[in-house]
């Protein structure tokens, strides 16, 4: 079983001997290990039962590490970096040779990330190569935004969790890729569009879903808690019942068990709700209920990626697919 620490140096020695371990970040915890050791990169693959042809994200600690792994940072992509990094930002820069393909699934790009969190910065800093790290969740699951989430899942497969506490941002990270040095947005994430348009203008987002992802990013059945789950349309009310559970904004609904509900946030912060979405709903998976209702956010701020994650989320999870 997984040990839980906040040992840096425990974290460190066992990424330097090749081991992947559970680590904090603002967004969600990643599962990490040494982005230019193949044989690292494989584990974390097996360990999340994740598909080859879904790349991962390189982690460091500075913009100057960034520039040894990347050929070439067009213009916006500088702006994004200097406004927002450490921070819930993903950016997607051609590769250099020396991080493997295995890394970026044979794309020419690699998706890089200064994650903002003083634990992760440190080790980050302590070592001499970047880390890998998807979220650390078995593929297709909701991701974990505690060290325990992390042990509860994972546990028997990874040897250290460094304990970081509750994810502050609670998202993942918004990514942003660039065409003839066009920005688009391939994941809505913890940085809000808003801001992201507020430093280089407007972006488009191409976030569609499919179950069978040519260029990776977004596949269908995402995020998913083994409980069906279904989106509400903003203003419909849920199906009274005592077997029902739901995920509300800033109330309960009426003609369901309070004790089946979970509130994400009382003052209708969009920013504390996405803080809380993901914990919400792995407690909804473990009560008693047949169906989980989960009332749409405003379609603003964090509001527009916590929707997304909920559509996704409602996609009912093929129980035979093999990338579960
Ligand atoms: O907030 C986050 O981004 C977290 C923390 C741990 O940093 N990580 C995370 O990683 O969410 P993961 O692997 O769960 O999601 C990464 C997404 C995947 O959908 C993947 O397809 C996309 O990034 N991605 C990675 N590299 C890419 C590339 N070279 N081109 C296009 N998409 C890429
Ligand atoms: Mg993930």
């Amino acid at each position: 079983m997984a040990q839980i620490g906040t040992d840096k140096g425990k974290a460190k020695e066992f990424l330097e001997s090749g081991n992947v371990v559970g680590i904090p970040t603002e967004t969600v915890y990643g599962l990490a290990g040494n982005a230019l050791d193949t044989n690292a990169i494989l584990r974390i693959f097996q360990v999340k039962n994740r598909p080859s042809f879904d790349p991962l994200i390189v982690h460091t600690d500075s913009i100057d590490k960034v520039s040894q792994f990347i050929t070439d940072i067009p213009e916006p992509a500088r702006k994004l970096a200097e406004a927002f990094w450490p921070g819930p930002l993903t950016l997607l820069l051609p590769k250099q040779s020396l991080i493997p393909d295995l890394v970026t699934s044979g794309l020419p790009s690699v998706a890089v990330r200064i994650p903002n969190h003083p634990l992760t910065l440190d080790l980050l800093r302590s070592l001499d190569f970047p880390l890998a790290a998807p979220s650390a969740n078995p593929f297709g699951y909701i991701s974990p935004t505690t060290a325990q989430h992390v042990a509860d899942q994972l546990g028997d497969q990874v040897p250290y969790i460094l304990d970081g506490g509750p994810a502050g941002v609670g998202i993942e990270s918004t990514i942003v890729g660039f065409e003839n040095n066009l920005p688009t947005v391939f994941r809505l994430g913890g940085m809000a569009l808003e801001q992201i348009e507020a430093v280089i203008g407007s972006v488009s987002v191409r976030t569609h879903s499919t179950s069978n992802p040519q260029a990776p990013g977004m596949l269908s059945s995402h995020y998913a808690p083994r409980k069906p789950l279904m989106l509400l349309s903003p203003g419909e009310s849920p199906q009274p019942g005592e077997r029902i559970g739901a995920l509300a904004f800033r109330e309960p609904f009426g003609g369901i068990p309070i004790s089946n509900q979970r509130v994400l946030s009382p003052t209708g912060d969009l920013n504390e709700a996405a803080k809380n979405l993901f914990a919400c709903l792995r407690e909804l998976d473990t009560l008693s209920v047949d169906l989980i209702y989960a009332e749409p956010l405003p379609n603003t701020g964090l509001g527009s990626a916590m929707n997304d994650r909920l559509r996704r989320a409602s996609v009912p999870a093929p129980t035979a697919s093999p990338f579960r």
